[in-house]
């Protein structure tokens, strides 16, 4: 038969684990959005970052410090201006289609989200989005091509 002070550990034990399961359940799950909504799941963040990546033709480094020592990314670090910039197109891309797009969707027979209740991440992800321009560069190409004779 088990003792009592061995029972009062196990009960301490157990009930520590549990308010640790609990708490971190509740934290949030990422530490530095300011666009993307605090609440986006595990798959719904990979999905955005992947929409990055193919876009620009570039890996999660590019906005992302990494410690190649380590080999390690600091994924909610601000230190590098690709990641500032980034954000500013991201603010961009939800701009022209919310307040450009809204105005001839109608007309392009698309219906209309005006009454919709459309998310940033969906305005992101559109009619323009990081792809239209970037097409896998980092460097969207601003002149055609020269035309053949
Ligand atoms: C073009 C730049 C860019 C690329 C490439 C990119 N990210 Fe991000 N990432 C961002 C920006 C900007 C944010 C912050 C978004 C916000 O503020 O809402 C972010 C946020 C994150 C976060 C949340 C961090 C936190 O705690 O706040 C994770 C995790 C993340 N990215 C993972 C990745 C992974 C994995 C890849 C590669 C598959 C990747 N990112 C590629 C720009 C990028
Ligand atoms: C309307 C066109 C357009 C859209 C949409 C767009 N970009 Fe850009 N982006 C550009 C242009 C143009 C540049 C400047 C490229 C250069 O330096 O020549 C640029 C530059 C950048 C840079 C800086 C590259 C560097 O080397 O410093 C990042 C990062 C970036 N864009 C990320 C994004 C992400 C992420 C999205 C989607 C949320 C996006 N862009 C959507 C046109 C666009």
């Amino acid at each position: 038969m088990m003792n009592k002070s061995f029972l009062t550990v196990l009960v301490l034990v157990v009930s520590i684990f549990g308010l640790q399961a609990f708490t971190s359940a509740n934290q949030p799950r990422f530490k530095n959005l300011h666009i993307l909504p605090q609440d986006i799941t595990k798959d719904g963040l990979d999905s955005v970052m992947q929409h990055f990546t193919a876009s620009l033709g570039v890996r999660c480094s590019f906005c992302h410090v990494r410690d190649e020592a380590t080999k390690r990314t600091d994924f909610s670090s601000d230190a590098k201006p690709e990641k500032l910039i980034a954000r500013k197109m991201m603010l961009m891309s939800i701009d022209i289609n919310k307040n450009h797009f809204s105005e001839i969707e109608e007309e392009m027979g698309h219906g209309t989200s005006a009454a919709a209740d459309t998310s940033s991440v969906q305005y992101m992800l559109k009619y323009v989005t990081c792809y239209t321009c970037h097409k896998g560069d980092a460097h969207p190409v601003n002149i055609p091509p020269a035309r053949e004779h």
